[in-house]
This record gives C-alpha cells, structure tokens and sequence, in this order.
C-alpha cells in the first residue's frame, strides 16, 4: 500500500502528515506495508527541507520531518494507492490532473479518515504558512487524529 499526501508548497502540511503517518506505520508494525511519501501540487519550493516552524513543532510532539520538496507527478497518480489532499483546493488540482476515473477515484481528503469529522462539511486542513505559529500545531492535531484513524482503516484492510 502506498500513501501520497499533497499539499500546495510540500513544506508544511504533506510532510508533517508523512512524518505522522510513518511514525504511527512502525507504532503499528506495518512499515513493511505501508509506504508513505508527500508531493506538493505547487513547484514554488521544490528541493527545500520541511518548513523549520513545522519541524520544530513536530519535534516537540515525538515526530522527525524531512525530506526534500518535489512537485506531484503524472506518474505518482499510476504509483500510489491513495492520493491524500490536505484542503480543497489541493483535492481540485489532482482531481484535475488525474487521468481518468478509476485515478480519480484514489483521490481523497485526508480528514476523511479522521472519524471525528464524519459529516463534517469543512474537512481542510488550514495552510499555516502566513499565520502564527500556532497554525502548526492545529495542523498537528489533526493530522495526527486522521493518520490515526487511516493507520485503522488500513490495518483492517491488511487482515482481510
Ligand atoms: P504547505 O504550505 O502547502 O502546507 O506546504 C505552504 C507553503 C508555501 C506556500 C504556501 C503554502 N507558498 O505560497 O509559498
């Protein structure tokens, strides 16, 4: 099973998902099936570490970002099992890009997995990068709270 989580720039809010998602992975035991990486649909910042605010707040709660930057490719949409957009506007541009339906249908929102937020209407996850540094911490919260309940989701795929 393989996990891409997409942002705009790939340096808040995807690697801070990926970096949440492959600590609880190995928590889980999984990490032998479950890969993760993250994508961002904009090329602003390709090749930069994580943003420095995101990994220090991810630090403080036990989680290790990095990676370097790199915008989503055609080809990921025929390499991952699940796209995870972090807001609308991201869902929007890989709905757009991918290319066809059954693509499509592998494009989700992350907060979708959170099962705090069924029924939710507003399942983005804010961008942080021109607000306080508090944002990250509520990208924080619930990040972790939607990996957690896609960590479920998929342990229950993998018994079956
Ligand atoms: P991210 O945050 O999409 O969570 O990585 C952003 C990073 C950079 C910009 C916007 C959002 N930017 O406009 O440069």
């Amino acid at each position: 099973m393989r996990i891409l989580f997409v942002c705009l720039g790939n340096i808040c809010r995807s690697p801070t998902a990926e970096g949440v998602m492959r600590r609880l992975v190995a928590e889980a035991g999984l990490q032998d099936e479950i890969e993760v990486d993250s994508a961002g649909t904009a090329a602003y910042h390709v090749g930069s570490a994580p943003d420095e605010r995101a990994s220090v707040a991810a630090r403080r709660r036990g989680t290790q970002l990095g990676g370097a930057a790199r915008q989503v490719a055609d080809a990921d949409f025929a390499i991952y099992d699940l796209l995870l957009a972090m807001d609308a506007e991201n869902l929007r541009e890989l709905h757009r890009r991918a290319p066809d339906g059954e693509a499509r249908a592998r494009v989700r929102l992350l907060r979708e997995f959170d099962p705090a937020c069924a029924g939710a209407t507003d399942l983005d996850v804010p961008d942080p990068y021109y607000g306080g540094p508090r944002g990250f911490d509520t990208v924080l919260d619930q990040v972790e709270a939607a990996c957690r309940g896609l960590v479920a989701h998929l342990a229950t795929i993998d018994r079956n």
